[in-house]
Order: C-alpha cells, then structure tokens, then sequence
C-alpha cells in the first residue's frame, strides 16, 4: 500500500529562528495527534540540523528543498546530498519548477541529484508538472513523461520504488488557481499508467503522488479524496502551522 504523504516546501521564507519556531510549533501540534497521512517539512538548507534538533522525526519527516550534482569538491555555494543528509535530514525535493526555471535544472542535472540522494538514503520528492502554456495547448501529458523518463526511467525499479512524485502544475503554483479534482486525478492517473509502463503495475500501484499548486484547508479534502492523488507538496499554507495541519487533517 502507498504511503499518504502531506509535505510542505517552505522555499525561501523564514529566519532561522522563525523556522525553528515553526517547526516546534508543527511538531507540537502533531505530538498527540495520529494523522492519517505521513507529514514533511522540507526547510532552507541553513535551518535543517537546527530544526532536527527540535522535532520527533517519528512524527515528522524533515528534507532539504535541493541538492547538489555532485558529491564534493569546488562548487563553491552548493550543498551536496552527504550535507544533508549528515543533518539527520531523510527527504529531498528535487526537480521544482523554480529550480528549472530560474535556475536552469535539466533532466540531465537532476538525473545525477536523484543518485546521489538514493546514495546517500535520502527520499527524494521529485517535481513535475507543466506550464499554463502546454496546459492549453493540450500537450500536458506528452510534457510529465518526458520529464519522468528522462530524468527517472533510468533507475532500476527498486530504486524507482524509493521515489516519492509531486505532481506540481506550473499555472497553480503560488497563484490560487489550484487544478481542479478532476485536474489533478487525470494526471495522476496518467503519471501511474506511465509508471506501470515501464516498471509493471505493482510498483505503479506502491508510488505515492502527490499534488502541489495553490493547496490549502479548503480544498485539500476534495483533492485527497481522489484515488489516485496521494497527498500534497504544499508551499504558501505550509509557512503557518494551522494552515498546514488544516491540510494534514484533510485525509
Ligand atoms: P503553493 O502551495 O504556494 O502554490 O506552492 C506549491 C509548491 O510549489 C510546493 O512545492
């Protein structure tokens, strides 16, 4: 059975001191909480040891927002995936719109952050999704195949397995326009066909995707309840605790 997964991306938002208030505040929250869903947070590279340091990773997973192409050496700036993961971090979003757009991350990059997130066990939530632009052109299938076959259908299908999808489509994302249900379980369906494709039904059916673009409380719960849409990478409603947990109370 795939896991339900609620995950928030805080991008570039908060102070260290902010974050880690945050996260206690999150965590809190959780504490006696059993929600049906596993819960993420995935923080600026500057807050993730002192965030592990504050949260029951038992209850809450803590990831990276990105990683390094390479392992080590002179690329000054860059944190690498052994960084990471020697925070006590165990997720990794890799792929996000904003990294491909603003920073020029192709399927090749992020074919070499996939494996060196596995290597160093970190999960990574890969990101996909299309523009407004192939949305109305009705090339929007055509687009998430490629980008998951090239940047995943190298790997073998245990490590496959190791991936969590975040179906985030380019027009939702920040702008309140969330794809409809129906949106969203079309592609998600779509997503999990070409999945079984190439690595059989059975890890298709054990993937968790999740959908990201303008989710909120209000209409987290339409959107969890379709088969094929596992949870959500949530960005904006993800910065303020009751926001967040009004979505992990959605499953
Ligand atoms: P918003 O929830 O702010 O639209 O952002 C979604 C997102 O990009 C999560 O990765």
């Amino acid at each position: 059975m795939r896991k339900k997964i609620v995950a928030g991306n805080w991008k570039m938002n908060t102070t260290l001191q902010e974050g880690v208030a945050l996260a206690k505040e999150v965590n809190e929250a959780l504490k006696d909480a059993t929600p049906k869903c596993d819960v993420v947070i995935a923080v600026p590279f500057t807050h993730l040891a002192s965030i592990n340091a504050v949260i029951d990773q038992n209850k809450l997973g803590l990831g990276a927002e990105n990683c390094a192409d390479h392992k080590s050496g002179a690329y000054t700036g860059e944190v690498s995936a052994p960084m990471v993961a020697s925070t006590g971090a165990t997720y990794v979003i890799l792929g996000h719109s904003e990294r491909r757009q603003y920073y020029g991350e192709t399927s090749e990059i992020l074919k070499e952050k996939v494996a060196l997130a596995l290597e160093n066990n970190l999960t990574p939530i890969f990101c996909i999704g299309e523009v407004l632009e192939e949305r109305e052109n009705g090339t929007y299938h055509d687009v998430v195949k490629k980008q998951i076959e090239e940047a995943l259908f190298n790997l073998s299908a245990e490590d496959f397995g190791k991936i969590i999808l975040a179906y985030e489509p380019v027009w939702a994302i920040g702008t309140g326009k969330t794809a409809t249900d129906e949106q969203a379980e079309d592609m998600h369906a779509y997503i999990r066909s070409v999945i079984a494709d190439r690595y059989g039904k059975e890890v298709a059916e054990n993937t968790s995707i999740l959908y990201g673009g303008s989710c909120k409380p209000s209409n987290a719960a339409q959107l969890f309840a379709k088969p094929d849409v596992d949870g959500g990478l949530i960005g904006g409603a993800s910065l303020d605790a009751a926001s967040f947990m009004g979505i992990v109370n959605a499953f």
